[in-house]
């Protein structure tokens, strides 16, 4: 396409504020998307939350979760979940309180669907560990309620 004005060049003055606009509004919403849009809530699809846990009520199961969350979990997480590991104070947004009642509220479906597929900086875990140890790793939260005694 030849401009009329300035026949030499293919892109007229206007078309290259646009193209120039269009840059900028692509990388402005870049470093925005990356600032603030993880503070969003974090929805559950509808099929991910009725997902039913296959191991619900398996205590050898449940041990296992435990070893599997101290060792993955608790360095941002925290032993009890609180949110509070050593590395927590670095990150945002921070890592959720598994004892909190929101959390506890949520399906198993739904914490094993954010589980697998983790959200910066949470780690996709559907790549780093099996579909029982991340169900071994749902029972374990569920102990890690603020009105559960264990
Ligand atoms: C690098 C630090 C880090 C590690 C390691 C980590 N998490 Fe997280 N986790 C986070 C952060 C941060 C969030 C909050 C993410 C958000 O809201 O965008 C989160 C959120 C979650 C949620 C979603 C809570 C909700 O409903 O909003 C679950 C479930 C969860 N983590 C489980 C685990 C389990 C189980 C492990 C161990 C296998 C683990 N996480 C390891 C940082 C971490």
């Amino acid at each position: 396409m030849k401009s009329v004005i300035n026949p030499g060049c293919s892109f007229p003055k206007w078309n290259r504020t646009i193209i120039l606009t269009a840059v900028f509004v692509i990388i402005f919403n870049a470093v925005f998307t990356k600032t603030f849009a993880q503070q969003k809530p974090w929805a559950t699809p509808k099929e991910a939350q009725i997902i039913k846990n296959p191991l619900a009520g398996n205590a050898a199961a449940l041990a296992e979760g435990k070893k599997l969350y101290v060792t993955n979990c608790a360095p941002c997480h925290g032993d009890k979940g609180r949110g509070d590991g050593p590395a927590a104070q670095a990150l945002n947004p921070k890592p959720a309180d598994h004892s909190s009642a929101a959390i506890q509220n949520e399906t198993d479906g739904a914490l094993f669907w954010k589980l697998s597929e983790g959200r910066n900086p949470m780690p996709a875990y559907g790549k780093i560990l099996t579909e029982q140890q991340r169900w071994e790793l749902i029972n374990y939260i569920r102990t890690l309620s603020k009105t559960s005694k264990k």
